[in-house]
């Protein structure tokens, strides 16, 4: 049987340190799931179809990864997808309380489901959606941290005179 795993998130926007978590992943499965999250209680930069799309720009042609949106339990949406492990990234011991939490509860909904996390590579461990945006939105270079696409994004979403 094949493994299928998905890899959920928010990406508002996707960064190179999601990026390098999902190609680890797509080593170690046989197929991964990039499940994006219509999260209707964050407020997004990104909207949903955006989101995707850069998503599905930045990956580029990896056979064994496709990208899929949901709403509702992540535990539902692997039902759906037949996948039985749920990969996540930790870059610190701080997103270690949260994923814990996650973790044990998405177990409970759905004990068949294995949450495996894959360590950040060093030079990513900073690097969050909401500390690119701030630092695009005030001008600052993050050609480094994000995908191509969505540099052209973030320079297309604050640029001078637009307002958001
Ligand atoms: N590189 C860069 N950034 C990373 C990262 C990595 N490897 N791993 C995580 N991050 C960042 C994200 O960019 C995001 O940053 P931000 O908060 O500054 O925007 C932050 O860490 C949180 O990441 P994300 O994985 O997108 O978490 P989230 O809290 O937005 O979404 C869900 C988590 C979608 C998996 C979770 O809310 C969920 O499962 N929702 C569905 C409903 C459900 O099932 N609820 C019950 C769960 S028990």
């Amino acid at each position: 049987m094949p493994t299928v795993a998905i890899y959920p998130g928010s990406f508002d926007p996707i960064t190179l340190g999601h990026i390098d978590v999902v190609k680890r992943a797509s080593r170690m499965f046989d197929k991964i799931v990039i499940a994006v999250a219509n999260n209707l209680s964050k407020q997004s930069l990104f909207d949903l179809a955006q989101r995707l799309e850069l998503i599905r720009q930045s990956i580029g042609n990896l056979p064994n990864i496709i990208v899929e949106s949901f709403e509702g339990l992540t535990v539902d949406f692997a039902k759906k997808h037949g996948a039985t492990v749920i990969v996540r990234g930790l870059r610190a011991i701080s997103d270690f309380e949260y994923e814990f939490q996650l973790s044990q509860m998405n177990k409970i909904l759905y004990p068949q489901l294995e949450t495996v996390f894959v360590m950040a590579s060093l030079e990513y461990t900073f690097i969050s959606s909401s500390v690119i945006r701030e630092v695009a939105r005030l001008g600052g270079d993050v050609s480094q941290l994000v995908p191509a696409p969505v540099l052209v994004a973030l320079q297309t979403a604050f640029r001078p005179g637009r307002t958001l």
